[in-house]
């Protein structure tokens, strides 16, 4: 009988891609995936540092897992992700019922490790070593059988922003070698996909051999199969002319273009230790504008950052109001421990809600108006899946805005011309053209 795995995921993208490759690697020893925590012989929880009292959340849900086990065999517990390489050992000596550690950039051991582990030897791995873990995860297939795939290119980050966790949870900048990425590529392509993701801490920062990001998008493009290409998260700084230049040509780019901020001042920016000023910010806008007028820009903002005053928290509406964001994200500044925003007087709780709300409210208004503009027009949508009471379809807009409409099973995986009939914030409802021939918006 085979053995069951239970994985849960917290955190971004890339957690999300790696929980898909350790499904991948663990099938080798034995390991089916199981969508019922109760059914698993080993629950694997995939975990994210960025905010908040994030090792808290972890010990509570293994508590959680404790009870649903309390009158069953213990299932083997393993912390994966960036909490298990911030906290590592202390994981282990605060919660006995976790037995494995693994840090991010050493899931190419994982089956090494669950293989070899004995009740009395608990074990902590969180090396950094992505050249081997890549080497090892190309010579397992990418398995997702999904329209949208993603596909992690790079990993890691040098920039160190005063605020973030991630340089010291991910390790150094690391891109992967060109074919490496290419042959996963087109290993996802002929098992059905129709997107790709590219994923990376900062994946414009793509360099390996002289190639960049824009390489690997004209490659992708080649690949007859693949019909859409997006790639996050970017830093403003590395924006280069190659990049902007390819959405002059590129045909599978997507029009939405996530490039995170995080605040309207440039005050704010350099105690943030951003290394980019918002002129430079507006230039990349204008420029990618001008190229493609129908271009949208996405962003992260942290609000609240310390030193923020009203007038620079002003500066960040002010941005918001011009560039008109849509489908972003805002977060109040949370402390890490280890980063050097961590030592910094915080901005009261009161202030700093209101602030969020302040933000959340234009954004959402932008949101609203531009779901408005595309009732009774015709979009591109990408179905991705039946919705969760199989009545409907979900698929995704070009701008990644959720999509719910009428439709067949047999049309997920396909690009379908959708006229829409209604929006909220954050949902486009509509029904399938019969004549696809109609003008898309
Ligand atoms: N590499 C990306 C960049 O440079 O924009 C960001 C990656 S980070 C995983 C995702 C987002 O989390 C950031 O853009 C930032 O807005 C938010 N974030 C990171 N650290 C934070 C902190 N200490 N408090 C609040 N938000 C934070
Ligand atoms: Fe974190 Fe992004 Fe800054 Fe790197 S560039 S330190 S991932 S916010
Ligand atoms: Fe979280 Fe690590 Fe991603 S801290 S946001 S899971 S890189």
């Amino acid at each position: 009988m085979s053995q069951k795995i239970f994985i849960k995921t917290f955190g971004c993208q890339m957690n999300e891609y790696d929980s898909n490759r350790i499904y991948d690697a663990v099938k080798e020893i034995g390991f089916e995936k199981t969508d019922r925590c109760e059914d698993a012989n080993c629950y694997l929880l995939n975990t994210c540092h960025i905010r908040d009292k994030a090792s808290e959340k972890v010990y509570h849900e293994i508590g959680r897992v404790k009870k649903i086990f309390r009158s069953k065999k213990k299932p083997l517990v393993i912390v994966a992700g960036c909490v298990a390489q911030a906290e590592n050992q202390e994981m282990l000596k605060r919660d006995p019922y976790i037995d494995i550690i693994i840090g991010p950039q050493a899931y190419h051991k994982i089956n090494d490790k669950i293989l070899n582990f004995t009740e009395k030897q608990k074990v902590e791995e969180t090396e950094f070593d992505a050249v081997s873990k890549f080497e090892y995860l190309s010579r397992i297939k990418n398995k997702t059988g999904k329209a949208t795939s993603f596909l992690t290119i790079q990993e890691g980050c040098d920039k160190f922003c005063n605020f973030c966790v991630v340089p010291y949870t991910r390790g150094p900048e690391y891109s992967r070698p060109f074919d490496q990425i290419m042959n996963e590529a087109k290993s996802l392509a002929n098992q059905g996909c129709k997107e790709i993701i590219l994923l990376g801490q900062n994946v414009n920062a793509y360099f390996n051999n002289g190639l960049r990001l824009s390489n690997i998008i004209n490659e992708i493009e080649k690949i007859k199969k693949i019909e859409r290409i997006r790639y996050t998260t970017s830093h403003p700084k590395d924006m280069t002319e190659d990049l902007v230049e390819i959405y002059k040509y590129s045909k599978k780019l997507m029009p939405l273009i996530h490039l995170p901020v995080q605040s309207g001042s440039d005050k704010i920016l350099n105690l943030m230790n951003r290394k980019h000023t918002i002129k430079e910010y507006l230039k990349t806008f204008e420029r990618l504008k001008k190229i493609n007028p129908l271009i949208e820009f996405s962003s992260d903002f942290i609000i609240s950052y310390p030193g923020e005053e009203e007038k620079d928290f002003r500066e960040t509406l002010n941005l918001i109001e011009d560039v008109k964001f849509i489908n972003s994200y805002s977060f109040i500044f949370s402390p890490r421990p280890g980063t050097v925003a961590d030592r910094l007087k915080t901005i009261d709780k009161k202030i700093s809600l209101k602030r969020l709300e302040k933000v959340q409210e234009k954004l959402y208004q932008n949101q609203i108006i531009k779901n408005k503009s595309l009732e009774n027009k015709i979009i591109n949508v990408l179905a991705e899946n039946q919705t969760g009471d199989r009545t409907k379809i979900f698929g995704r807009s070009e701008y990644m805005t959720s999509v719910i409409f009428e439709g067949n099973k047999k049309d997920i995986g396909k690009i379908l011309q959708i006229k829409i009939t209604k929006s909220n914030r954050n949902t486009l409802f509509g029904k399938v053209i019969d004549n696809p021939k109609q003008k898309v918006a």
